[in-house]
């Protein structure tokens, strides 16, 4: 109510800039209400280094006024993009008044914002400029007071929506009181008070619910300890709920209210830290994507940074009628704890699994120690299963029947060749490990997951030619029968394109968002499987063409063990054991690299 913001409010509206490339051009009409350039990008809540003058604080119909928008050094010398408006200085929400003359039209451009032609003013490009000058003609009908509003477009993603310009009053005419700070000028002003004493974890179970990472932990004491306690306060209308999140992290932490185990449709409350202030937001993720923040209004925040700890508190009204994505938190979620980076304020994914909450729980219900768990075990199991089982022992069972059914010749095991026991003690491990991986998941998700892609489809092709395969086994004609090629060749077409299927179901599986795998190690040990194995199979199917002679020992595959097979004799099956064995070092290799990657999430 300061006397200073009365009357006829100018409102120079926001810069509106993106880097969505149709609007580098600042043909961004689209933004005239918003003034919003990305609205999946938080915007800058420093204050904003810019500074938006005008030359003349009262102003009569058809008057000029000169506004200028600069960059204060030293915290920003120039801007990528702007936009601005006036508007009725009592409803900032209201649509731009009067129109703009261009001063420089290389640099800037008129809009039509409305129905008014030259309402606002955009950059022309994403030149860098120190500063900004344009002219506002005053019109006939001019509200009492106006308010110029800027958006202001830093680089890339960091900018500040609607800030706030002078304002200008009509001659001749009653101030009147001005609209109280809307909830859509952002960033806001006031930062919250740093909170006096770190989060702890005193009172959990009793006073309030805590859910932590490692169970049990003290954010007051404990450096890496993931927390968040949340108590309900107050009663019937009042009746609201605080909240206290803390943890060590780079950019962010947060938590999320969840219907289910899946991120997404979920309502998202965010600590992102800006320099060295934490913001304090309530936002909304529909799908996998970023938060969208919301306007969302969250009371008694506070916060704290130390050591590289996030901390922060804040209040919300269990019910919040105005925001249906605000859930009620009366009802009973699964509570999300996430944390990551943040740059430009845009957030990055999280660095770790989230913390996923064992049981639902009512947020404004009695308070409980809480446990959960980020190690989707069922899941990593589904994984570490289905690798042993096709990456290795498919992949050798199928090498040894191909390629190495002459060798061994005099030796059997339990009175059947080498290679078919091995063959077979191998397939049927690996048919054994599927069928159980295979059950995991879908005991995890307790239904058909209709999130996890083509991947789930793959892997039902598979299980299906798993099950095939020993059965067609168990009926196969004797080795001297006339069918006998038939069943050759389906085992062989069922076994090859099983172990093809595999491959593309394990590219797929060590990409599922469920299980956040190490993008490099895990594509590091899959590719290298895949390379390693063609590697080998090329080897031993030349080899077995005779692509390898060398000298005049010729006798072929079926050639009994030569016991002094020299090194050159690349024919000798010495060579065979040598492929074989490399083969098999080189994907246990790669396995491990890949098991380490699904223990280290
Ligand atoms: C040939 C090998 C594989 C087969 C046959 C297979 C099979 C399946 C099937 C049938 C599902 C669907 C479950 C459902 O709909 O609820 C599934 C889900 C899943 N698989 Fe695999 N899989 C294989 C390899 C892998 C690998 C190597 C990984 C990761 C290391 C993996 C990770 C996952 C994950 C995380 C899910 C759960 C998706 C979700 O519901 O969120 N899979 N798999
Ligand atoms: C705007 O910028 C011009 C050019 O730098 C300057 O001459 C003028 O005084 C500035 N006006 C205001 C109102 O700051
Ligand atoms: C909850 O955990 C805290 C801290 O570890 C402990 O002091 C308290 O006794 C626990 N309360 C219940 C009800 O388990």
């Amino acid at each position: 109510m300061h006397m200073r913001l009365q009357s006829v409010l100018l409102v120079a509206t926001a810069v509106f800039w993106t880097t969505i490339e149709g609007y580098r051009n600042g043909q961004v009409s689209v933004a005239c209400e918003s003034m919003v350039p990305r609205h999946n990008v938080l915007a800058s809540e420093h204050t904003s280094p810019y500074t938006i003058t005008a030359d003349k604080s009262k102003f009569s119909p058809e008057d000029q006024i000169t506004v200028n928008i600069t960059a204060s050094a030293p915290a920003a010398t120039f801007f990528q993009g702007f936009l601005i408006e006036a508007r009725d200085a009592r409803n900032l929400d209201s649509a731009a008044v009067g129109s703009f003359t261009l001063v420089n039209s290389a640099i800037s451009q008129l809009l039509t914002c409305g129905t008014i032609k030259g309402s606002a003013v955009s950059h022309t490009n994403d030149a860098e400029l120190p500063e900004i000058q344009v002219i506002w003609n005053a019109p006939k009908d001019s509200p009492p007071s106006i308010q110029f509003l800027a958006t202001v477009v830093q680089h890339f993603n960091t900018f500040w929506v609607k800030i706030p310009g002078p304002v200008a009053l009509q001659n001749g005419v009653t101030p009147v009181p001005t609209q109280p700070t809307t909830s859509s000028t952002r960033p806001e002003t006031t930062t919250p008070p740093i909170l006096p004493n770190s989060v702890s974890s005193e009172g959990c179970g009793s006073s309030k619910s805590c859910l932590w990472d490692p169970a049990g932990c003290n954010p007051a004491t404990d450096y890496n300890c993931f927390f968040l306690s949340f108590a309900a306060e107050g009663q019937g209308q009042g009746q609201g709920v605080v909240f206290e999140l803390s943890g060590p992290a780079e950019g962010y932490v947060s938590f999320a209210l969840s219907l289910d185990k899946w991120m997404g449709n979920d309502d998202v409350y965010l600590c992102v830290r800006e320099g060295e202030r934490v913001l304090i937001d309530a936002a909304y993720v529909a799908g996998r994507t970023r938060p969208e923040v919301s306007e969302t209004k969250l009371s008694d925040k506070a916060w704290r940074l130390a050591d590289g700890v996030i901390q922060c508190r804040f209040r919300r009204e269990v019910h919040i009628p105005q925001d249906p994505r605000r859930f009620n938190l009366d009802q009973s979620y699964y509570l999300f704890l996430a944390h990551g980076r943040a740059e430009f304020g845009l957030m990055g994914r999280h660095d770790r699994q989230p913390l996923i909450s064992t049981n639902m729980k009512v947020i404004a219900g009695t308070p409980e120690n809480m446990s959960g768990s980020r190690s989707l075990l069922l899941l990593k199991f589904h994984g570490a299963f289905m690798l042993i089982a096709w990456m290795t022992a498919a992949s050798t069972g199928i090498i040894i029947a191909r390629y190495f059914k002459p060798s061994w010749p005099d030796r059997t095991i339990f009175g059947q060749k080498v290679w078919f026991q091995v063959h077979r003690a191998l397939m049927t491990l690996a048919v054994l490990l599927t069928s159980i991986g295979f059950i995991l998941p879908f005991i995890y998700r307790g239904k058909w997951s209709n999130r996890a892609g083509v991947h789930p489809y793959l892997g039902c092709t598979v299980m299906a030619l798993a099950v095939i395969q020993p059965i067609m086994a168990m009926f196969r004609p004797h080795p001297d029968s006339p069918r006998r090629y038939i069943f050759n060749w389906m085992h062989r077409g069922a076994g090859t394109s099983a172990v093809i299927i595999a491959v593309a179901a394990m590219f797929l599986g060590v990409g599922q968002q469920t299980l956040l795998l190490p993008k490099v190690l895990s594509t590091v040990g899959l590719v290298g499987f895949v390379v390693w194995g063609t590697v080998a199979w090329l080897v031993l199917e030349l080899h077995k063409r005779g692509l390898f002679k060398i000298g005049k020992h010729s006798p072929g595959d079926d050639d009994v063990i030569l016991s002094g097979s020299s090194p050159s004799n690349c024919q000798g099956p010495m060579f065979k054991y040598m492929v074989l064995a490399v083969f098999i070092t080189g994907n246990v290799v790669f396995l491990i690299v890949l098991l380490h990657s699904i223990n280290s999430v």
